[in-house]
């Protein structure tokens, strides 16, 4: 194989994971990668510099590896959205579509702050359903959303579209 040069060369696809059909674009190949992990949070970094963010917001699973290493850059602080019965405290929940299932969402109910600036990280934008559920969750405790920063968007799906429908700001490394 020929030396890796952007983010989109570390990252490779399984056929038929989780299910027939489905082509996984499996981001563990750039997170093991020095050179690669550290160019995809720079990147995802890029669009932000001189923007107040008060904290980051990372969708379970990938966006904990990607919005931890991006708060820790920016010092700020991190909060999870975890899939629904995985998180100790008190929380509000919506429910999803995604690309192969139906899911519930939480957070913490005392996370954010009214007024909050917040980043959302997560690996992949496919439906969008994920993302969408965070922003509502999000802006239920009154935070105030300035970018939802990806290292995948895959276009035929619909997520970016439909996130910018709900007025979001979308950043992508790659398609
Ligand atoms: C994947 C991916 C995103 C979501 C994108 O996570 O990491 O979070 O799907 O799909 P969508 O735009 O159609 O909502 P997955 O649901 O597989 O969960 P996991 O990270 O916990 O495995
Ligand atoms: N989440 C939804 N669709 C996906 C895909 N094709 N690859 C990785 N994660 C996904």
């Amino acid at each position: 194989m020929a030396k890796p040069t952007s983010v989109k060369d570390y990252i490779r696809t399984i056929v038929d994971f989780p299910h027939e059909g489905i082509m996984f674009r499996d981001v563990t190949t750039l997170f093991a990668d020095p050179r690669g992990f550290r160019m995809a949070i720079d990147q995802m970094l890029h669009p932000y510099a001189g923007e107040r963010i008060d904290k980051v917001v990372g969708l379970e699973a990938r966006g904990f590896i990607l919005g931890g290493a991006i708060a820790h850059q920016l010092s700020v602080g991190f909060v999870p959205i975890r899939k629904k019965g995985k998180l100790p405290g008190t929380t509000i929940s919506e429910e999803y579509t995604l690309e192969y299932g139906e899911a519930i969402v939480e957070i913490h109910d005392d996370a954010i702050a009214p007024g909050e600036k917040i980043l959302v990280v997560d690996d992949l934008l496919a439906t969008g359903g994920t993302c969408a559920a965070g922003i509502k969750l999000i802006e239920r405790l009154g935070g105030d959303i300035v970018s939802c920063a990806f290292v995948i968007d895959l276009p035929d799906l619909g997520g970016r579209k439909v996130l910018e429908g709900l007025g979001m700001d979308v950043h992508a490394l790659c398609s």
